[in-house]
């Protein structure tokens, strides 16, 4: 007789608000048997999960691979003992979440897997803000980067890849704030390109922060605890407050 396995589920958990995550995920989450999840997801879309055991695994920022190699075990080890296995993490499983890892060896062990997609922070902030990161002439490209780099991982290029984006979300960024804005402006960006800062999307304790890239050491500075990513491009360009200023500078002249 061949052993029957239970089935994986990586689920984006989206950026925070329980009602940000999908259908699809709500509904594996209240038949999961037990559910790995990420330290940033929110304890109403654990709720989800009724009759789940509820584990945390991993740390904000990913996971150090010794963790890592230890969840994928666990992982493998619940499909040898229940039907729905849930590993929730924040966001969508696919942006900077390592479910590249979990996926090759839960299929090595000839697990079977499924992916729900979930609203990366990046999209979330966007609609919060109300804010386009494309624009019809202005913004055509977008580009998802950190500049985190993992114990023994070799050091990385990230900040070319922003040399000519019209708009950036950095993930993972703010708390090297000043790294950050030295290695684009060695980039060539400009130091008055505009930039934001939101921390919490979705959360109560939301706020974004506007500015340009010269300021944004100090606007990092004034982040609180929670999880926060940083912008770049024209679409951030605070329009009211450079309308005000050109109006100011007419009158001064005028
Ligand atoms: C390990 S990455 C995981 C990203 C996640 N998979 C996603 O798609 O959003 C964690 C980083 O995502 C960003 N992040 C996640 N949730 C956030 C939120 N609610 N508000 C702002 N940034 C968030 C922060 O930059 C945080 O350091």
């Amino acid at each position: 007789m061949t052993e029957s396995f239970g089935k994986v589920f990586l689920v984006g958990a989206g950026p925070g608000a329980p009602d940000l995550i999908t259908l699809r995920g709500a509904e594996v989450l209240k038949r999961a048997d037990v559910v790995f999840h990420d330290a940033l997801v929110h304890p109403g879309t654990l709720a989800f999960a009724g009759h789940a055991e509820k584990v945390a695994v991993g740390k904000r920022c990913g996971q150090h691979s010794a963790a890592q190699r230890f969840i994928n075990k666990r992982l493998i080890d619940a499909a040898h003992k229940y039907a729905v296995i849930v590993r929730l993490k924040g966001g969508d499983p696919m942006i900077f979440g390592r479910s590249q890892e979990e996926i090759d060896a839960l299929e090595s062990a000839g697990i079977a897997v499924e992916v729900i997609p979930g609203v990366t922070a990046a999209l979330a902030a966007a609609a919060q803000m109300r804010i386009s990161l494309t624009r019809r002439g202005v913004s055509r490209s977008l580009t998802i980067a950190t500049p985190r780099v993992g114990a023994n991982e070799v050091t990385s290029d990230w900040s070319k890849a922003l040399a000519g984006a019209d708009c950036a979300a950095i993930y993972m960024g703010a708390a090297q704030a000043e790294k950050v804005t030295a290695d684009l402006l060695a980039q060539g960006r400009s130091p008055d390109t505009p930039v934001a800062l939101c921390e919490s999307v979705s959360l109560p304790q939301f706020q974004a922060l506007r500015g340009t890239l010269v300021d944004l050491p100090a606007l990092a500075a004034r982040l609180g605890n929670g999880p926060a990513l940083i912008f770049l491009g024209t679409v951030f360009e605070n329009r009211e407050a450079a309308a005000a200023a050109a109006l100011e500078s007419l009158q001064l002249t005028g």
